[in-house]
Formats: structure tokens, sequence, C-alpha cells
């Protein structure tokens, strides 16, 4: 006979879950008491057999309620140790604001990538340090090529083989080799050229874009870059030209200029008679293209390469590019950003 008096009492009295499991296969596993008078059932006649059989049911049940209870009881005395120890104190004083800053440019790379993620274009990178064949010759431009003279470019070998990337191009080559189209992305990156003055430094930022698909047109590049434009700058209506341009990896080639004027040394954007160049596109070569195993016949599409430090300048009215790459604290604080405001499209992407 089962004692369930007993039995009771003692999962009562279960110091933990782990005995708490121990009773329980005791008491209900296959050599359990109860288990054993079930299996004597067979020898009873029908009359005994359901009496016995409805009592045997009732005893187990009351069993396992026991033991379902007292894994909840279990349960909660754990969390409640858990709550105990994780206390907060409330009545701290708060933690002081950072006094950091984020750089303008890391801003802009932020603000730059929510805007082309809601349409669709994934964030790839490549390294500072890349191969001459990357960087130049398969984006079409070989050895003797007049374009390599205008990159400026910083060598790292005496065999001119690996280099400074003069541009974030080379990880249009990267992205296709190691992956199938289409693709739709952006690369945002340090980029060097030997040249420095109030609009060139030779550490700069670029933002690439890719965007190869079937039957990807002139059409959709502008479309892309209107709306960047106008997503940026926040402004409905904007100042933009596409003048005809060359670069070996594109054709058609063109560059994208903004409009702007100067008010007291400030640059205001949309509006006015300068312009200031912010960007290069067109569509990819299909040499490229074939360069990074992707059939020309069956895919195309459009790429960009942007100017970020100097989207950042037109943006918040910064004049000397060179400030940018100074370190100085109070530059840093004036122009820097709030590193808890991360900018996203739908609150908002700058103050
Ligand atoms: N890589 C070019 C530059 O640095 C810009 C560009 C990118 C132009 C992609 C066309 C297409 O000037």
């Amino acid at each position: 006979m089962v004692d369930l008096r007993e039995l009771i009492q003692r999962v009562s009295q279960a110091k933990d879950k782990l005995e708490l499991q121990n009773l329980k296969s005791q008491f209900l596993g296959k050599n359990s008491q109860i288990n054993k008078e079930f299996k004597k059932l067979g020898s009873l006649n029908e009359n005994d057999r359901k009496i016995r059989a409805s009592s045997l049911n009732n005893e187990k049940q009351k069993i396992t309620e026991a033991i379902d209870n007292k894994f909840q009881e279990l349960e909660n005395s754990e969390i409640n140790q858990k709550l105990q120890k994780n206390k907060v104190d409330v009545t701290l004083p708060a933690r002081e604001r950072p006094n950091g800053k984020i750089h303008p440019v890391s801003q802009v790379i932020d603000e730059i990538s929510s805007i082309f993620s809601e349409i669709g274009f994934s964030v790839a990178e490549g390294p500072d340090v890349e191969s001459e064949y990357n960087n130049f010759t398969a984006l079409n431009t070989p050895e003797d090529h007049p374009a390599r003279d205008m990159h400026d470019t910083f060598y790292l070998d005496k065999n001119k083989k690996i280099l400074l990337r003069t541009h974030t191009s080379p990880v249009q080559i990267r992205t296709m080799l190691s992956g199938k189209a289409p693709f739709k992305i952006i690369v945002p990156g340090r980029t060097y050229r030997c040249d420095s003055d109030q609009t060139h430094a030779p550490m700069f930022h670029q933002l690439e874009g890719l965007h190869i698909d079937k039957d990807i047109t002139m059409g959709h590049l502008k479309g892309c870059l209107d709306y960047f434009v106008k997503e940026f700058f926040e402004v409905k209506k904007i100042r933009m030209r596409f003048r005809p341009s060359h670069f070996p990896f594109t054709e058609p080639s063109a560059e994208v200029d903004i409009g702007y004027r100067l008010e007291n040394g400030r640059i205001i954007v949309g509006e006015g008679d300068k312009w200031l160049e912010i960007l290069g596109c067109g569509m990819v070569h299909p040499n490229v293209l074939k360069n990074a195993k992707v059939d020309p016949k069956k895919f195309q599409g459009y790429a960009f390469g942007m100017g970020i430090d100097r989207l950042a300048m037109l943006k918040y009215g910064i004049n000397d590019l060179r400030s940018f790459f100074e370190a100085d604290f109070r530059w840093l604080n004036y122009f820097g950003f709030d590193p808890l405001d991360v900018p996203t499209n739908y609150r908002g992407l700058s103050r």
C-alpha cells in the first residue's frame, strides 16, 4: 500500500528542485510503489478493479499535484532570491551624461546608412590597405591609364602592388567576387590620396554605392540619389546637377554637384549660385562586371562614390575639411554630437 500522507509530507520537505526531481521518479516513476499497484490491477475481478483503479488514480493525482505545487513554490523562492540580489537602489543619483562627443563624420556615416537602409541597401566593408589589382586593374583602370596619376596614390611597396585605397570602389569588386548577383550595398570607409588643401585631405571618407540587378537603369540611379540628397539635407527641394564625366569603371559617367551659397562664411545648402561636387557615379562598366565574375548580359547596375566629409561640411556648415582630422577637443565639443542620440530615419536624423 502507498502511504499517501508520508509521500506528500516528504514532497513538501524537499529542499530544492533536484531533490524534488528525485522524489518524483521515486514516487511516480517506473519502479514506484504506485506503479506496482497499478500492475496488480489485472488480477482483480472487474468490479474490484474499477474501484481500486479509481482510488489509485486519485492517489496518483494527489502526489502529482503536491509535486507541482512544491515545484512552483521552489521556483518562486528562487526568483525572489534573484530579485533580492539584483535589487536596484532607486535612490542612487543618476549617472552623469558622458563628456565625449561623436565626430561629425561618424554621425554622418550613421545618418547615411540609416537613409540607404530604408531603401534596401546593406552595409559592406573592405580594408584600407588594398591590392593594386582591386583598386585599379579590376576596375577597368589598366597600368598606363591616366586616371592612375590623378589619384595621387600612396603606395606601400616598391613594386606598387600594395597601396592605401584611393577610393571605396575596390569593395565593389570584393563584394561581387564573394557573393551572387543581385547586389545592393553601401560601403562607408576611409580613403587616401596624397593631396591637401581647404577641401582636400590626405585621408578622407567615401561612401560607395552599388546596385546590380536585372534591368537597372540610369533612371534608378537618379531616383536613388534624389531620394538620398533630400533625406540627408532634410529638405523637400534641393538644387542638384548631373554633369557628364569620366570614370574608367562606369559608362556613362556623371558627377553630381549640389547648390549652395555662403552667408557670413557659413555654407547654406540648397540655394545660391555656387556648386560643390559631392559625388561621382555611373552605370557599372561591363568590364568591371566581367572582372568580378558577374555576367554583363544578365546583370547591370549603377555605382556611386560620395565624399562623406564634404557632405558633413555642407550639412553642418563646417568650412575647413582639415579641421576634421586635427582632433581638437574644442572643435569636437562644438561640432560633435550627443553619443546617446543615434540618428534614425523615423525619429529624425540630426539635431
Ligand atoms: N571612385 C570614384 C572616385 O573616387 C567615384 C565613383 C564611384 C565614380 C563609383 C563612379 C562610380 O572618384
